[in-house]
């Protein structure tokens, strides 16, 4: 009876928030030789970033993937709380790039998910300055990017992505306003071992690309909702309106101030504002 209880409910919760992730899931057909060929994989941990720092210290091979079933203390950008119920992608990637690369880190991150994503379900996807990737203008994915220096050579990097794939925004109030995921929009489960292998390919093929200096500038650009739209940003206690004039190759945004002044803003976080007759 037990038993059969169990069961029941692990069927319920397969069937709300897609397969298990396991390793053998992941590598099958897997064709990257160096990203995800070392996974390891956790029901639930605090943050994969901890993890992932550890293994970095420890020099683990390169592409080695750190996953969680669920997080308890995700973390986001500016310090900020991460949610990772079951049945969504949080994965931190360890990275030995050349120093040079590290301002691209951003910009493969987040190309790699909107090209994955995409291939995966066939739903657009835009990028929001630095490294959000919308869905309808609301926030399907984000990325964390660890580095650390030693002398003048980046030590190690690791990416952190956070995919909300078969959450329910219905049952996270605090973030429907702003956030969906891959099941809202399609109205159905979605694979996670398909995206995460589509999402080890698209980040191998990008990174191959760095080391041959293919620059990703263009298709970062490109991509960007941000670009010539009202914004306001915060940064640190500073808010600044005005309209995303660009962003520069080291991935700075450009912004037009009211005053017409143009600010290069490093760090911070921009909320698109509505297009009204006074603000453009
Ligand atoms: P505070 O200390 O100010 O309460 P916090 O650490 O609780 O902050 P917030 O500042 O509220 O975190 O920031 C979390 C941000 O990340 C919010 O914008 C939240 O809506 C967003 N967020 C968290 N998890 C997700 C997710 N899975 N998908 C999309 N957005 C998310
Ligand atoms: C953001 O948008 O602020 C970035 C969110 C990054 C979330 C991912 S989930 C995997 C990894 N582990 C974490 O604790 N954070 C990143």
């Amino acid at each position: 009876m037990v038993l059969l209880r169990k069961s029941r409910s692990m069927c319920y919760s397969i069937f709300m928030t897609g397969e298990r992730i396991t390793a053998s899931a992941i590598m099958d057909g897997l064709n990257t030789r160096v990203i995800g060929r070392r996974l390891l994989i956790f029901d639930s941990i605090s943050s994969t970033m901890d993890v992932a720092r550890k293994e970095a210290l420890e020099k683990a091979p390169e592409g080695t993937a750190v996953i969680a079933e669920r997080q308890t203390a995700g973390r986001g950008r500016l310090n900020r709380a991460w949610l990772t119920p079951e049945g969504n992608i949080a994965v931190s990637i360890v990275l030995y790039p050349p120093r040079e690369c590290r301002d691209a880190l951003i910009m493969l991150a987040s190309l790699a998910v909107l090209n994955a994503i995409q291939s995966v379900t066939g739903l657009a996807c835009q990028l929001k300055w630095p490294n959000d990737v919308l869905i309808h203008g609301k926030k399907v994915c984000g990325v964390l990017i660890e580095t650390k220096m030693r002398a003048d050579r980046l030590d190690y990097a690791i990416l952190g992505i956070g995919i909300n794939v078969n959450m329910r925004l219905a049952e996270h109030a605090e973030i429907q306003a702003i956030a969906t995921s891959l099941a809202d929009e399609l109205g159905k489960t979605v694979s996670r071992v398909t995206m995460l292998r589509s999402l080890f390919t698209e980040l191998e093929r990008l990174y191959i690309g760095l080391f041959s200096g293919k620059s990703l500038y263009d298709e970062w650009r490109r991509n960007l909702a941000t670009i010539g739209r009202p914004v306001t940003v915060h940064s640190g206690d500073d808010v600044s309106h005005g309209t995303a004039e660009s962003v520069s190759e080291d991935g700075s945004l450009l912004l037009r101030c009211e005053d017409g002044s143009l600010r290069r803003i490093t760090i911070g976080d921009v909320s698109l504002r509505e297009q009204t007759k006074e603000n453009g």
